[in-house]
């Protein structure tokens, strides 16, 4: 019989290309409550194509109303369960902490404890690489905004039960997913909207921030095959799922001036609140897990963007 998967996030980027790929094998249901209503045009468009998947349901569900997941949970019986959804950005967080309390923590907790009491047999949940702060070490306790300081908690939370619980934890700490369907308030979706409609460009602390840059499908291939291995894992693993090299900002830069083949302006600006300076996956865990790691190049990964954007914008 097929495996059943929960997916949370589902009409979220990494959500659907999650529940798009693994829906070809397993039985998935999704769960989204599109950020409270404010359906937007890019959730339209993959919630759309989620909809032809034969194997693929999708509930409207808030993760943060437990009673409702309840139901979900008992009428299912799922063998995996991948909470993906969360209110991500940083700068935000700073100024609407409640929300994020809520759907990062509350929502979190919920899918967690719900997970263990059906007994659901590996549990894997989004993290990000923001743990990590300025430290330049594997140090993770001093988070630099609370969105990190979200996805910390939920490190610590899935931590404390593992003692008492079957159930295999993974926490996966992305580093900077982009890749066709993706976020509109991350810079590559963000810069080329803006070259697009010829308005100038915000690159913040003057673009010498680095990042560990990931394309989608190794993401997505990276979390295919951790479910594979799944006897091979630990009670509770924590991997860096990242390319293990970072780019400049400025590499993004010159890449879109080669694609775009027309001139745009650059504003180069100060450093924001809660920004990281720099961030660069451990791929070592990973790599010997699942002998696979995120490798596509930015100049590649960015050209496959740049067919979709293009072809996206015409409609
Ligand atoms: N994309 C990245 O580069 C990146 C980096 C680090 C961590 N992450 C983490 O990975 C996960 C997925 O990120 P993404 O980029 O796909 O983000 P996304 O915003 O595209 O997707 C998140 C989805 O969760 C849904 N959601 C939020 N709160 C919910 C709730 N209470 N109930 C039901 N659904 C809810 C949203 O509607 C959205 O569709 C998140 O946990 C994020 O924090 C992403």
């Amino acid at each position: 019989m097929r495996k059943k998967i929960l997916i949370t996030g589902s009409a979220g980027f990494i959500g659907f290309h999650l529940s798009n790929s693994l829906s070809d094998k397993y039985t998935v249901v999704g769960i989204d409550n599109y950020l409270n209503e404010t359906k937007s045009e890019i959730t339209k468009i993959r919630s759309k194509k989620l909809s032809k998947k034969k194997n693929f349901t999708f509930l409207k569900i808030d993760i943060s109303k437990k009673n409702k997941l309840e139901k979900v949970f008992k009428k299912y019986k799922f063998d995996i369960v991948i909470n993906l959804a969360a209110i991500p950005g940083v700068r935000n967080s700073f100024f609407k902490p409640d929300i994020y309390f809520k759907n990062n923590i509350e929502g979190f907790y919920n899918i967690y404890s719900l997970s263990i009491k059906c007994k659901v047999k590996l549990f894997i949940y989004g993290s990000s690489s923001s743990v990590y702060g300025n430290s330049n070490k594997e140090e993770t306790n001093n988070p630099i905004s609370f969105y990190a300081a979200t996805k910390k908690c939920n490190e610590i939370i899935a931590h404390s039960f593992i003692e008492n619980t079957k159930m295999k934890v993974v926490g996966l700490r992305f580093f900077t997913v982009y890749g066709p369907f993706g976020r509109p308030d991350m810079a590559i979706f963000k810069f080329a909207k803006l070259i697009e409609k010829n308005k100038p460009i915000h690159i913040f602390n003057y673009g010498n921030h680095t990042r560990d840059f990931s394309y989608i499908d190794d993401t997505i291939h990276s979390i295919v095959l951790i479910i594979k291995n799944q006897r091979k894992l630990k009670n509770y693993q924590l991997l860096d799922i990242g390319k293990g090299k970072n780019d400049k900002l400025f590499d993004l830069i010159n890449i879109y001036k080669k694609k775009f083949r027309k001139k745009f302006r650059i504003k180069k600006i100060s450093k924001q609140i809660g920004d990281v300076e720099t961030t660069k996956a451990n791929i070592k865990p990973l790599k010997s897990l699942i002998n696979f790691y995120p490798k596509t190049s930015l100049d590649k990964g960015i050209g496959k963007f740049f067919e979709w954007f293009v072809e996206y914008y015409k409609k």
